[in-house]
């Protein structure tokens, strides 16, 4: 098992942690807690380690917006020059705001509305990765009415089993995304009669958390089999999207580096002059992002001791949702020796855990690190048991920018009104 931490950035200082330049005692002590601490240079890293293995390909990186879509994160990778995966157009409007290209935009998504489809038209994105016949009839008249026409990939579904947790499996012929291998090449026979429709690439994504790059290189087999099918028959497309999908290390896992998971994508490509494009989310923010918490009280129980601390299942929903691991540290140990606790928030479920089992060295007040948490942290986050949702600040050297202020009571109650 390794044993280094798994945010890149994170170092154990005689302050405590340490991320990049900044101590995490002074950013609780400056911002409060809960509070999602991200770095620059983790993101930046993660991000270039996919430019790096892709070398002079023509390919685009769309960072699947939905890991972590708030702006400070958004305006890191637009800077670096990344295109972007959005689902909704509330993701588009973000987007647009942290300064990303609208031109390197795809949406992907089952179920686009109307007036998303006017708004993505409008802004001029790059791609609508389509997901049923229904939505491509829909997209034609939408852009018809607009006098333009739509860039399409169809969403494939290529039927190979990722091997991983069933509710972020998307690639089976039972998941409700894509449309069926077998019913792509009349999807693209139709589209191709469509005079709003630009036929421009494919495109696909069979799940999240990948460990093994062999399901996506099966998947790319058949992919690549249909596009040399539809080139057969005159459709000719740009652009081939192999989704998002590339794991993380949370505790024990030994994911690929973007290097050893694009290896036999790339393998499959050579000679081929389709730009490659990618939608990685988790990947690229996961591990460069922490949820900082304070320890508001311990509980010895009769079974379990219990260490509540300020943030719970609305700031964090992995653990209680997936069961999922995220790793727990504190901030600056003490000399005592450890004690096994249930990490736990103040919500009224028994759902409301972070971390079962762990071994912490801690006292009441101390600061905890819970790691990992940067992708589809704070983008699941809720307001449940009206709790304000955390800050986010982003660490830059020795710079901390915040990028999100704390949730007021004021603004949860905005736009509610008792009766009158
Ligand atoms: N592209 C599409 C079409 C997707 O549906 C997703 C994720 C991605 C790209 C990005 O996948 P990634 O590179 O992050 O694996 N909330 C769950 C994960 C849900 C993933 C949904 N789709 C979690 O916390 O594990």
């Amino acid at each position: 098992m390794t044993t280094a931490l798994p945010v890149p950035t994170l170092n154990v200082g005689p302050a405590g942690l340490t991320l990049e330049g900044v101590a995490l005692a002074d950013i609780a002590e400056r911002f409060g807690t809960p509070t999602y601490v991200y770095s620059r240079a983790a993101l930046t890293a993660a991000y270039e380690a996919y430019q790096q293995a892709l070398g002079q390909r023509k390919a685009l990186v769309c960072y699947a917006v939905k890991a972590n879509s708030s702006l400070g994160i958004l305006s890191v990778f637009a800077r670096l020059g990344a295109g972007f995966d959005i689902v909704s157009g509330g993701e588009l409007a973000r987007v647009l705001a942290a300064g990303g290209d609208a031109g390197k935009v795809i949406f992907s998504g089952v179920g686009k509305t109307r007036d998303e489809m006017r708004y993505a038209l409008e802004a001029g994105i790059g791609c609508f990765n389509v997901e049923s016949a229904a939505e491509l009839d829909r997209l034609n008249e939408v852009a018809a009415s607009m006098g333009k026409r739509a860039p399409i990939a169809f969403r494939v579904n290529p039927d190979v089993n990722p091997n991983t947790h069933p509710y972020i499996s998307t690639g089976l012929r039972s998941n409700k995304f894509g449309v069926a291998f077998t019913e792509a090449l009349d999807l693209y026979r139709k589209a191709a009669t469509l005079p709003h429709i630009e036929i421009s690439g494919i495109d696909c994504h069979i799940g999240s958390q990948l460990l093994d790059p062999a399901p996506m290189a099966e998947a790319t087999d058949k992919i690549l089999g249909l596009v040399d099918k539809l080139a057969s028959e005159g459709v000719k497309l740009d652009h081939i999207d192999l989704g998002g999908g590339l794991g993380i290390r949370y505790r024990d896992e030994e994911p690929p580096t973007p290097t050893e998971y694009l290896k036999p994508l790339l393998e499959r490509f050579a000679g081929r002059d389709e730009a490659l494009c990618f939608e990685p989310g988790r990947s690229l923010v996961g591990n460069a992002g922490l949820l900082l918490t304070r320890i508001e009280y311990l509980k010895p129980g009769v079974e379990k001791n219990f260490a509540i601390i300020d943030a719970a299942m609305n700031d964090l929903a992995r653990p209680a949702l997936y069961d999922a691991y995220h790793e727990i540290v504190a901030v600056a140990p003490r000399k005592l020796p450890t004690t096994r606790y249930e990490v736990v928030g103040p919500i009224c479920e028994s759902g409301d855990f972070l971390g079962h089992d762990r071994d912490l060295a801690v006292d009441t007040g101390d600061l905890l690190a819970i790691l990992s948490a940067g992708a589809y942290g704070m983008t699941m986050s809720s307001n449940y048991n009206t709790r304000p949702r955390a800050a986010e600040v982003l660490v830059d050297g020795d710079t901390v920018h915040v990028i999100r202020e704390r949730e007021t009571l004021e603004h949860l109650l905005m736009g509610e009104r008792p009766l009158p």
